[in-house]
């Protein structure tokens, strides 16, 4: 176990997935942690991460001294050093001007942090101070034009100091900095994988389950279906799964989810809900006002079909890694209202078990696969929980439901066969509210138009519209004009993320 004290820094998380990526076990946690609860856990290293504070201020962010003294390694990051410096009698100055971007990193002295990393070597730098006096017993190992002390350590005391971001892909050799950290110093093993993971999941979700038994809502994403064949192989059939069938999934969707969980030997309640949901939704266009009854109506659904299971304590949920850090407390334990079934009672007073709550998204996509779920459900794409209702602008109807699933299955396929799927964060057909007048075969036509999306995203917040090569737009266009009746023109989306967002509605 590594533990990542953060300071606010914008790039902890990536340090996180670094450290992950050596099959190292870390956790992020707050840089005012107790000693004692760190000593507790008995981590092999500590890395301090990078921070918008100055060390100087009186508010700053800091930690006790001692925590240098109980013998763990400790690597500090930017702020993280600069703390390291200032506490232990350094000295910490701002810079003349403030510093960003690529320079390079000069080698000045052996380190266990270079061994195999050349000199120079390009490295990423985001600071305003600077380290300019080492505190005594440390060295400075490293330089780059601007800055003296680019690197420090105190080989006697495993203390080792960075002021640029190794966990950055722009510092090139900052991958094997962090694994000369984890194993040349920390002498970390790099056994943590999946499969270990399961193991120590399982034990961990039986003992807070003991007896009891646990309901998950499925919505066929594969964070919740994860979590529900984790929880499986944990109580067994103590685990009811609930699939709400809103009928607003993709084409073959609720019939592929279904297959790969039956598949896997869980219990599933299987509820087609579709006709009750076309009615709420009946003459409806404003989209929150569609969101709005698709979470109400999940909710009335879900708790129907929960009453009658009979007692039941624990609700399973595929919260992530990124939302617990979000949320700001890795304590907080509230239901989000975005989750993606929409959003669920809470007046069910059910105990939340979220097992992948410590995982990432790649993460979980390698667990779902040593789990045995199907390469389709591993690599689906996000999908809104109020799925295609809002991807239908204006009314939703059985006829646009189809007519748009038919299309979507066309952009599915052809990107997939163009073998983009996996660098795309998602791709999808919107069923616009506008028809135009097209000609097919002599004949006029006045049809529906299809818009095409398809976007890079890390993470949904902010994403780039994808540069889909002219070849495959013809295709998916001429595709769908001709299989799909009812449209006749398509358009190709060339907003980013913003101005724009990623669904129409
Ligand atoms: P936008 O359209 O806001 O979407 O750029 C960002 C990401 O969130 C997904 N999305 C939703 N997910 N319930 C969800 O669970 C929703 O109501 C919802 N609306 C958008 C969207 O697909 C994208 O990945």
């Amino acid at each position: 176990l590594v533990l990542i004290l953060d300071f606010g820094g914008q790039y902890t998380q990536l340090i996180a997935r670094r450290v992950r990526e050596c099959h190292v076990y870390c956790e992020i946690i707050p840089y005012h942690t107790s000693l004692g609860e760190i000593k507790e856990r008995r981590p092999q290293g500590l890395i301090l991460s990078g921070g918008p504070a100055s060390v100087y201020e009186e508010t700053a962010p800091s930690v006790p001294l001692e925590l240098f003294e109980m013998g763990i390694p400790v690597l500090g990051i930017c702020y993280g050093m600069q703390l390291m410096a200032h506490l232990l009698g350094g000295e910490v100055k701002p810079g003349i001007y403030r510093e960003y971007g690529r320079t390079e990193l000069y080698l000045t002295s052996p380190s266990p942090l270079w061994e195999g990393v050349d000199s120079p070597t390009p490295v990423w730098m985001s600071h305003g101070d600077l380290v300019t006096r080492v505190p005594q017993g440390f060295e400075v190992t490293a330089s780059t034009k601007d800055v003296s002390v680019a690197a420090m350590e105190d080989p006697y005391r495993r203390l080792y100091g960075v002021q640029f971001h190794p966990e950055v892909a722009h510092t090139a050799a900052g991958k094997q900095i962090i694994r000369n950290f984890l194993f040349k110093v920390c002498n970390c093993q790099g056994t943590w994988t999946m499969s270990s993971f399961i193991a120590s999941a399982i034990e961990e979700i039986r003992s807070q389950v003991g007896e009891e038994r646990a309901l998950a809502a499925l919505s066929g994403g594969v964070d919740s279906t994860v979590a529900a064949v984790l929880v499986h192989r944990a109580i067994g059939n103590r685990l009811t799964c609930v699939f709400v069938n809103h009928g607003l999934l993709r084409k073959g969707e609720a019939e592929s989810v279904r297959a790969a969980v039956q598949a896997l030997g869980v219990p599933l309640v299987y509820v087609d809900a579709s006709a009750r949901f076309l009615a709420q939704l009946e003459g409806v266009v404003d989209p929150e006002e569609k969101r709005r009854r698709v979470g109400h109506e999940f909710i009335r659904v879900f708790e129907e079909e929960a009453r009658k299971l009979g007692k039941v304590r624990f609700l399973v949920q595929g919260t992530l890694y990124p939302d617990v850090i979000e949320s700001g407390t890795a304590l907080s334990h509230r239901i989000k209202s975005h989750h993606n079934v929409g959003g669920l009672p809470e007046e069910m007073e059910l105990e939340l078990l979220e097992p992948l709550r410590y995982l990432f998204k790649d993460e979980v996509r390698e667990l779902g696969k040593e789990l045995g779920l199907p390469e389709e459900i591993v690599w689906r794409q996000p999908f809104p929980g109020p799925g295609l209702a809002v991807r239908i602008l204006g009314a939703v109807t059985p006829e646009k439901l189809s007519l748009l699933r038919e299309a979507d299955a066309i952009v599915t396929e052809e990107i997939k066969k163009a073998g983009l799927e996996k660098e795309l964060w998602q791709y999808f057909a919107i069923l616009t509210d506008t028809r135009t007048v097209g000609v097919m075969g002599d004949r006029r036509t006045y049809a529906y138009t299809v818009a095409v999306r398809a976007v890079e995203s890390q993470d949904g917040m902010t994403a780039d519209w994808a540069r889909l090569p002219y070849d495959l737009l013809e295709k998916i266009a001429s595709r769908i004009v001709r299989e799909v009746p009812g449209v006749n023109r398509v358009v190709y989306d060339i907003t980013s993320k913003p101005p724009a967002t990623i669904e129409w509605e």
